[in-house]
Formats: C-alpha cells, structure tokens, sequence
C-alpha cells in the first residue's frame, strides 16, 4: 500500500483523527436522548464496524517506526470518545429521569374518585341463601330447562289435558309443541326420568305465566325441592323445612302446614312459617294472623313416581316449590314486585344482608 497515503502517515492520520473529533462534535449536538447516544457509540466503538476500530484495523499499513505513536493517538481518540459519551450518556438519563417525574407526578390533593360498592341482586342473595341453607343437609343442584313441552310442564305431573289445575296457571305457549315452563317441577321429571333414587336435588331456574299485577311478575324465580327414597314422608318435609325457614327468617322461625291441592302431590300442603317480623303475634307483614304463607309442597304422587318408571311400592318422596322473589319481598319488605326487576340501582343498592 502506498505510505505516502495522506490517510495513513502520522500527519494523515492525525488529520484525519481531527477530522473524527469533528464529526463526532457535530453529531454529539443532536444526541440528547440515550437512545441516540448509543447509537453514537455503536458507530465509532462497535467492535467492528465502528470508526475507531477501523482505524485500529489501518495499523497494518502504518510504518514500523510510526506505529507505536499510531497506536497511541487511537487510544486517546477511543478514550475521548468515551469520555464524551460518558457525560451525554449521564446528561440525556438525567433528562430523560426528569421528563419521566414530570409526566407521573401525581397531584395528591386532587379529591378521590368515590368507589361504588357493587352487591348482589336481592334474587341472587336469597337464592343463594336458599341454596347454602339445603345445601348443609346434602343437596345437589339440578338447572332444568326454561322452554319445555307440555308433557314435562303438566301431564307427566298429574296434569292431563283439560285437568282444571292447568287454570291454576296461565301458560305462554310458544308453538304447539313448546311453552315456556309455568314452574320448576317440571324439572323434577327430568331428574327422576335420568336418575335413580336415593334424589335429593335443588332446583332454582326462572318460570313464566300469563299474570302481572303488584306482587306477580309474568317472568320470576321458584326454587324446586325434590327427595325421593324408601321411607319418605310428610314428617321429612316438615323437618326439613323447619330447619331451612330457621336459616333463611332468623332461629325461632316455625312452620305450619295446611291442606291444599297439586295435581302432582299427595297429600299437598301449603307451609307457612311463623311471621318473622312480629315472632307471631300479629302485624301488618302478616295481616295479624302470625302467619305467612311462603310455599307449596307435599308428598309425590304415586303417579308421578310411575310415569318416571320409579316404582311406588319402594319409593317414596317430597317435593316443594317456593317463589324467590317472594321470600325476597317478605325479607326487604318490597311493596312491589317490579322494583326486583327495574334494575334500579338507588333501590337494589339498599339490599345486601
Ligand atoms: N309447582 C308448584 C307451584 O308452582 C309448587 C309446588 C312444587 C307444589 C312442588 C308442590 C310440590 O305453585
């Protein structure tokens, strides 16, 4: 190679370091963020690409005699370099730091966002009430369907066609095949044809009928109750709803049992429990009787048993149903069915037990 190169003699190469020093200088003008300092560094320290270790790379052509003085001015380029960077790299993190404080500073006098406190509807709540309080004596939970047939909603309940029981509710029919189920005993055949005894299910769901005025609501909520097994009768029942009004009204709460009809029970009751309110001595919540009346019940029709293939001679069982939204409204003392369904959060935000 020719040595007389103005690049590569002693002379040459010290221009050309100035000329390093400048463009170095000019760029360092601009970096002022870290990002751009390092990119700086890369282009005149990358180990091989970068400038001064090209000019490391040119010893090879520099004369024996200058090669030590050579060698010499590239460290000192390389240690000015890194000076130089050092103090941009500490300056752009500096600011770079600051800019950051800047824009996360919080403003601790500013007043706090009030939280609202979500809490479950009043339906869920006594369902869930419900559920835990049945639960403890081993019940499963059973969801049936919401769109049932004829068979399942009545006539496999004791229900036949032109039975005057089907008065009792006013269906909405979707086709003639399909309605929208009038209560969740229809579950309870669902359950008896898939299952065999010993059945203790629980069976909450929503249900629909043609009725609509201050405590009726043409869609609401029942919770389905059905045991079957050898040995289970009326005494079961009441047993059991002793011990559920006691979780669900407060300790103290009895129950009082009444004849009454369902085409799918025999006999049928009608419970009702001691007022909660006055502990029985008379009010307005009861109407002065001490009592209210909170579910329908009785032993399972033999023939109810036998249309699920459970034979009847072994078999035994109870089932109850009791409306959610009801017991809701005893419990809140809710005038009005529809404040359960309005969504209205100033009134269900009242309710949290
Ligand atoms: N299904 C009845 C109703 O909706 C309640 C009930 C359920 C009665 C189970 C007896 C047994 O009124």
């Amino acid at each position: 190679m020719d040595s007389t190169n103005s690049t590569n003699g002693s002379a040459g190469a010290s221009s050309r370091f100035e000329e390093i020093m400048r463009g170095f200088r000019e760029r360092s003008q601009t970096a002022l963020d870290s990002k751009k300092v390092y990119e700086l560094r890369k282009m005149y320290l990358d180990s091989k690409a970068g400038i001064v270790s090209s000019l490391m790379k040119q010893m090879r052509s520099i004369p024996a005699a200058e090669k030590a003085e050579y060698g010499r001015q590239v460290n000192q380029l390389k240690t000015w370099i890194l000076d130089n960077l050092a103090s941009m790299d500490q300056k752009a993190r500096e600011e770079e730091l600051r800019a950051r404080y800047e824009s996360e500073k919080i403003d601790i006098t500013i007043p706090g966002k009030k939280i609202l406190r979500g809490n479950l509807h009043p339906d869920t709540q006594v369902r869930n009430q419900m559920i835990d309080a049945f639960a403890g004596m081993g019940f499963e939970i059973y969801e049936g369907a919401e769109i049932e047939n004829d068979y399942y909603n009545f006539t496999a309940l004791n229900t036949p066609k032109d039975h005057p029981a089907r008065d009792m509710q006013d269906t909405f029919y979707l086709s003639n095949d399909f309605l929208l189920r009038t209560q969740t005993s229809s579950g309870q055949i669902h359950v008896m044809e898939s299952h065999k005894p010993p059945i203790k299910i629980l069976s909450p769901g929503r249900v629909f009928r043609s009725d609509d005025d201050a405590t009726h609501s043409p869609m609401f909520s029942q919770m389905e109750g059905l045991v079957v097994d050898r040995g289970i009768t009326l005494c079961d029942l009441q047993g059991m709803l002793d011990e559920f009004v006691q979780k669900l009204f407060g300790a103290g709460t009895r129950t009082r049992l009444r004849p009454s009809y369902f085409p799918f029970t025999e006999p049928s009751v009608e419970v009702d429990v001691s007022c909660f309110q006055c502990g029985g001595k008379g009010c307005r919540l009861c109407k002065g009787t001490g009592w209210i009346e909170i579910l329908g019940a009785g032993v399972v029709n033999r023939k109810v048993l036998e249309n699920c293939g459970i034979d009847s001679d072994v078999y035994s069982g109870f089932a109850f149903g009791i409306g959610i939204e009801r017991v809701a409204m005893l419990k809140y003392g809710i005038n009005n069915i529809k404040l359960l369904f309005e969504s209205d959060l100033r009134t269900l935000g009242q309710i949290n037990d």
